[in-house]
């Protein structure tokens, strides 16, 4: 009897503990294999100024066909500090990355050593997941005196990373650890193609008994903004968007928006008119990317048990504010990215509204994997529940922090020797699109009130309000007419968020 009983009870623990398995890795049948995850990260792609339009196949393979977020954000709106978030699930002030240079620790050796080695990837590995890289790493990869191409980061079975920052020609990759050198010939070179072709090879030489991860990180659409042979003459007419903010004078703003050209100078008109067109042109290509390697998952009968996440590093801006071309800033067009999924347990044809930030990518991808969240050391939250709540149940945060530590020239900037230091990016028209006292943290909240709160450290210990529901385009600071006592109340948010680590920074009620 007794026996009978404990037999019994081994039984449903087995059953039980088989559909936890199976919920953890959603190896349930309606899932198929573990999930598979494709994860394409385009640089510098807005989401509020259009930056979707040109891709129309990205759109209907994979948006269509499973969720559009419409309220995704990066913590913070510069490649390499948002990329390291994207790795780590961490906000910049626990990654500590705080620009695009070694000394700000941009792929330098502390990164290594800490962040990097604890990044999603290492522990898709541990998961036995087959991971591949192609494309644009972080900004100082590759350099001689950190490791150079040799250097490997960990948790990756194929490599292929660009050295440096974007190119499309005429660059060298890493290749498992190899340098391999490209010239300009399209057939031969071009990036946004080559990885491409390259993760399609991995896939034909996986293993089909263990999952795989895929990260594709095309040097679209960054500057140099060269488009293929084929898309040179695409989009004619296409002007940056006029309206909102645009050519808008930034007076009620902190120092570097008080300090644009308004109007604009019709030389600056012209260079974001031509940058936002050929832009377009260079997401054709990374639009090719996706039906690849969609129609490549199709033929090998892996698309319905393949995530496909695509997502940008940041936005970017094309004259709002009358700053002609750049990232860094807080308002929305530089904060907002674009994020498509489609995958097992997701329907088709849905737009959601929770905000999702860049810092969720790496828990969702460890939640697909089936890893214990409580695991990891990590900031962000799994969005699987959002998309598939068949899966997973869960609940959005209320609100979240964006933080940039703004880059500077010790010495004038060498676009604009006349003037000062501190300042960076002072093109075209020697308008500086960042400098040091650009360092700034807000508060993003997106519940019962639609609302943002920036703190600058600079000698103004400037604050920038906006109610996002009467005032979708930021055009007026309405820091001196709200309630004085929202302020203290949002100010002690973001003084707490600034300092959160893991759990403490979703724990937001
Ligand atoms: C996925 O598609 C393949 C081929 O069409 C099929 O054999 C398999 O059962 C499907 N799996 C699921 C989970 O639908
Ligand atoms: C999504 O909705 C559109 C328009 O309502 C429809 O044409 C399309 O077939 C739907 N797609 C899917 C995958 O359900
Ligand atoms: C770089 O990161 C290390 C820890 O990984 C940290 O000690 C150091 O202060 C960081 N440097 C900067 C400039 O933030
Ligand atoms: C990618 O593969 C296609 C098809 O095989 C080929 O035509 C093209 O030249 C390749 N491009 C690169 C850059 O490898
Ligand atoms: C700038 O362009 C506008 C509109 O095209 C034109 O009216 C104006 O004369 C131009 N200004 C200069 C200085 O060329
Ligand atoms: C995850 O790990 C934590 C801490 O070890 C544990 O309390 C929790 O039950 C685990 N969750 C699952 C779903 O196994
Ligand atoms: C979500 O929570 C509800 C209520 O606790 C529970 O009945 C349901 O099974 C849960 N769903 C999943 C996918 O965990
Ligand atoms: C990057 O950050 C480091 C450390 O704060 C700083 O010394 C350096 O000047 C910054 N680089 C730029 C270009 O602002
Ligand atoms: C910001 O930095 C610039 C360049 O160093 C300086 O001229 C300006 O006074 C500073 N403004 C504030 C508000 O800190
Ligand atoms: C924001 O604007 C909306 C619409 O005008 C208004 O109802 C709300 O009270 C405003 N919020 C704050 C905090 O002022």
């Amino acid at each position: 009897m007794a026996n009978r009983e404990k037999i019994s009870r081994d039984m449903s623990m087995a059953v039980l503990f088989g559909l936890l398995t199976c919920v953890l890795a959603l190896r349930c049948a309606e899932c198929g294999n573990p999930g598979n995850i494709v994860f394409i990260l385009t640089d510098d792609q807005d989401l509020d100024l259009g930056g979707l339009t040109p891709m129309k196949k990205a759109r209907t393979l994979i948006g269509d066909a499973g969720v559009y977020f419409s309220n995704s954000f990066t913590a913070t709106a510069l490649c390499c500090p948002s990329r390291s978030s994207i790795l780590t699930g961490r906000y910049p002030h626990n990654h500590q990355v705080r620009n695009n240079s070694l000394t700000g620790n941009c792929s330098s050796p502390a990164w290594q050593k800490g962040p990097e080695s604890q990044a999603f990837p290492v522990y898709l590995s541990k998961q036995l997941y087959q991971t591949f890289y192609g494309g644009k790493y972080l900004n100082q990869y590759g350099r001689k005196d950190v490791g150079g191409v040799s250097h490997i980061p960990p948790g990756w079975d194929q490599w292929h990373a660009l050295v440096g920052n974007s190119k499309y020609y005429k660059f060298s990759l890493s290749v498992n650890g190899k340098e391999e050198h490209h010239g300009d010939h399209y057939d031969k070179d071009y990036l946004t193609d080559l990885i491409a072709n390259r993760s399609l090879e991995f896939l034909d030489k996986r293993s089909p008994k263990q999952p795989f991860f895929i990260m594709l990180a095309p040097p679209a659409p960054h500057a140099p903004w060269t488009a293929a042979p084929q898309y040179e003459n695409a989009f004619k007419d296409i002007k940056a968007p006029r309206g909102g903010s645009f050519n808008k004078p930034g007076k009620d703003k902190h120092w570097l928006l008080r300090h644009a050209k308004n109007p604009m100078s019709n030389n600056s008109i012209k260079y974001l008119d031509n940058a936002y067109r050929k832009r377009w042109q260079t997401l054709l290509s990374v639009d090719d990317l996706v039906e690849k390697v969609v129609k490549k998952l199709e033929q090998l009968q892996l698309l319905n048990s393949t995530y496909i996440f695509f997502t940008s590093d940041h936005g970017f801006h094309f004259g709002q504010f009358s700053l002609p071309t750049n990232k860094r800033q807080l308002y929305e067009f530089d904060i907002r990215v674009p994020l498509m999924v489609r995958g097992p347990g997701i329907k088709p044809n849905q737009t959601l509204k929770a905000p999702v930030l860049n810092i969720d990518l790496a828990p969702t991808f460890l939640d697909i994997a089936g890893l214990n969240l409580s695991m990891v050391n990590m900031d962000g939250q799994s969005f699987l529940y959002q998309m598939a709540p068949s899966l997973r149940n869960g609940s959005a945060r209320p609100y979240f922090l964006v933080e940039h530590t703004g880059e500077g020239h010790p010495g004038s900037d060498p676009t604009c020797p006349k003037l000062g230091p501190g300042l960076s990016d002072c093109f075209p028209d020697c308008v500086c699109e960042d400098a040091f006292n650009n360092t700034y943290a807000c508060v993003r909240m997106l519940s019962d009130k639609n609302l943002q709160y920036c703190e600058f450290a600079d000698s103004e210990s400037f604050v920038e309000v906006y109610n996002l529901t009467s005032d979708p385009h930021q055009l007026v600071n309405v820091v001196k007419k709200v309630d004085p006592a929202l302020l203290q109340i949002m100010n002690q948010k973001l003084i707490k968020l600034q300092s959160c680590e893991g759990k403490t920074c979703w724990d937001t009620k």
